[in-house]
């Protein structure tokens, strides 16, 4: 059993109350909604959730162009499926769409595609080259990169896709050109060793505190990042997020949680990073990792910080 990506499997059909879960159906081999037996939980996670975040939602879901269900068209045994840190991050996009609209995206990127789950749900979210939007997405498990082809088309968006390292080959092409960037790394930390392992090994394995992924990925997302950009990270609390935050705002960078969810083996935050021009020496000495850890203390679940006044 999967709690529900909201809003966007079950949510895209008119038949299919919201609050609704989903379970893998072998025979269709679909994410399937299910009904009531995980509505409570799903209710609990929303009344958490600030009220104009909660309003946000609905706003979004009134007003998505079309119904979907993102099927599972392929798999491979060496494929990371989708699991709770999709469906946050996913749920995360979804929240945010009119704030990603805003900035008129033009190139939105997905760096460890894996299933194509995440580039897929992003591309029927925001449109396509009807709105101007193109999608590039990039794995480092040539397999995830086949599957994610075949996750595309069975649901009529497309993308580039290119087999690599984050985005090794690419950054000249792309530096400063991606509105959009989402990631959900490899973030269990493991042994050094495991990382960058051939297979479905590379899907989990970060290393040290989970980070060896991550903090690779974060210069690159810098350097390809518009100055409109906006970053979608997942991080497990096992990661530090309040010093990636600190790491980005060396760099520049405001941040705010746009999902925390917790579930029986880990808690998630997806983190949303943009370039913040205010930026002035007073604000980067409060994003120091004390303040930042002592706010994510007083945080109750999916609430969020600002690192400045500017609002996204
Ligand atoms: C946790 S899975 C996420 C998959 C998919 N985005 C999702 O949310 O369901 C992480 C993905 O990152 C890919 N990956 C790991 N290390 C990578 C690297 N150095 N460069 C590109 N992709 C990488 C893995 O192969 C895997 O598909």
């Amino acid at each position: 059993m999967f709690p529900l990506s909201y809003g966007f499997q079950s949510c895209w059909s008119p038949n299919i109350p919201a609050s609704s879960s989903l379970q893998r159906n072998t025979e269709l081999e679909c994410w399937t909604p299910m009904l009531n037996d995980s509505m409570a939980w799903f209710y609990t996670v929303l009344e958490e959730e600030s009220n104009s975040e909660l309003e946000l939602i609905k706003a979004s879901l009134k007003e998505l162009p079309r119904i979907a269900q993102i099927r599972l068209v392929s798999s491979h045994q060496e494929v990371y499926e989708p699991c709770d840190d999709s469906f946050a991050l996913v749920d995360a996009l979804l929240a945010d769409r009119h704030s990603m609209l805003e900035h008129h995206p033009r190139l939105c990127m997905e760096i460890g595609c894996g299933s194509g789950y995440v580039i897929t749900s992003l591309a029927l979210i925001l449109g396509q080259e009807g709105n101007g939007i193109n999608y590039i997405a990039t794995d480092i498990n040539p397999h995830a990169v086949s599957v994610t082809r075949e996750t595309l088309e069975a649901h009529g968006v497309g993308a580039e896709l290119i087999v690599t390292d984050i985005a090794s080959g690419l950054e000249k092409r792309l530096a400063g050109l991606v509105d959009v960037l989402v990631v959900n790394p490899p973030y269990v930390p493991t042994p050094e060793d495991e990382v960058g392992v051939e297979g479905i090994t590379s899907s989990w394995a970060g290393g040290e505190n989970g980070r060896s992924v991550i903090d690779k990925i974060l210069p690159v997302a810098d350097r390809l990042l518009s100055e409109k950009g906006l970053l979608y990270m997942v991080t497990l609390t096992a990661n530090n997020p309040s010093d990636i935050c600190h790491q980005m705002r060396k760099k520049g960078y405001a941040s705010k949680i746009v999902i925390q969810r917790s579930t029986e083996e880990e808690s998630l935050h997806i983190i949303k990073f943009w370039r913040d021009f205010n930026t002035d020496e007073n604000e980067m000495d409060r994003s120091a990792p004390g303040f930042l850890s002592s706010l994510f203390s007083l945080i109750p679940l999916l609430s969020y910080w600002r690192g400045t006044n500017s609002e996204k």
